[in-house]
């Protein structure tokens, strides 16, 4: 009887086996900015300094030792975002603001970046945008906190809320690309143009995006992405709200597919 690599490791008392849940992000894919222990050599030999991978355990594997370097991901992510100074954004800023949610969420919201209040609270969207997108999510049987997770394309807020500039968007990406990668959500949920920008790398009129599903690649998976309007926006245009009810209809229709549901 042949058996397979695993079997015959397993059948030698050599388990646990750890497998990658898919493959690390490429080091060329990490700007060197944001890679764990920058400027290392050991960078091109993907040993610790790799961009960091989800990994999932083979089924004898211990959870604690899975649930520990996905944890370690996080806080190393969260520690850099804190003490980033990559952009000019950092200098008024009370503090940086990564995102808010379940690590294992299906579903992940981008916005823009954080106002007043975010940025004075450490969370996203916990204003009057934050309300209505509160109120959104409730529309389709979701919350803030459970299967969702809320980021945003800059982590640090824009002065006078302006909108964050393309180079800001670009320098914040890797960071956002990280997230993706350690959260690996079902379905992305675009709020806007700069996260449009943030996400997909487009500059078109929202209105000519919305409405088809988008992809967006993010260490080596093809998640689809829905377009709709900002929160902020549909406040002051409420008469749009009817087509982001269409927007959030059809990403819980993908979502109900993806799930075979
Ligand atoms: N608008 C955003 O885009 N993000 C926030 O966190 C708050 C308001």
């Amino acid at each position: 009887m042949k058996l397979s690599r695993d079997e015959m490791l397993l059948e030698m008392g050599l388990g646990p086996l750890w497998k990658l849940r898919r493959p690390p992000l490429s080091p060329e894919a990490v700007p060197a900015d944001v890679r764990p222990g920058a400027a290392s050599a050991s960078v091109e030999e993907g040993g610790p300094t790799a961009a960091p991978a989800a990994i999932e355990q083979a089924p004898c594997a211990p959870a604690p030792l899975v649930e520990a370097n996905e944890a370690e991901s996080w806080d190393a992510l969260r520690r850099e975002v804190a003490g980033c100074r990559a952009c000019g954004l950092c200098e008024q800023r009370q503090q940086a603001v990564l995102g808010v949610g379940d690590v294992h969420a299906d579903w992940l919201f981008i916005g823009e970046g954080p106002g007043a209040e975010e940025d004075r609270r450490g969370e996203p969207f916990v204003g009057p945008a934050g309300k209505l997108l509160d109120a959104m999510l409730a529309a389709i049987d979701l919350k803030r906190g459970e299967d969702v997770y809320i980021a945003n394309a800059v982590k640090c807020r824009p002065p006078n809320n302006r909108t964050p500039t393309a180079a800001e968007i670009a320098t914040c990406r890797p960071y956002l690309e990280r997230q993706v990668a350690l959260l690996q959500p079902r379905l992305v949920f675009v709020l806007g143009k700069p996260a449009v920008q943030a996400t997909l790398g487009l500059d078109a009129p929202l209105g000519s995006l919305r409405g088809r599903t988008h992809f967006w690649e993010v260490a080596g998976r093809r998640i689809p992405v829905v377009i709709s309007y900002h929160p902020a926006y549909l406040l002051r245009t409420p008469l749009d709200k009817a087509r982001a009810w269409e927007d959030l209809c059809r990403a819980r229709a993908l979502m109900r597919e993806a799930k075979g549901a």
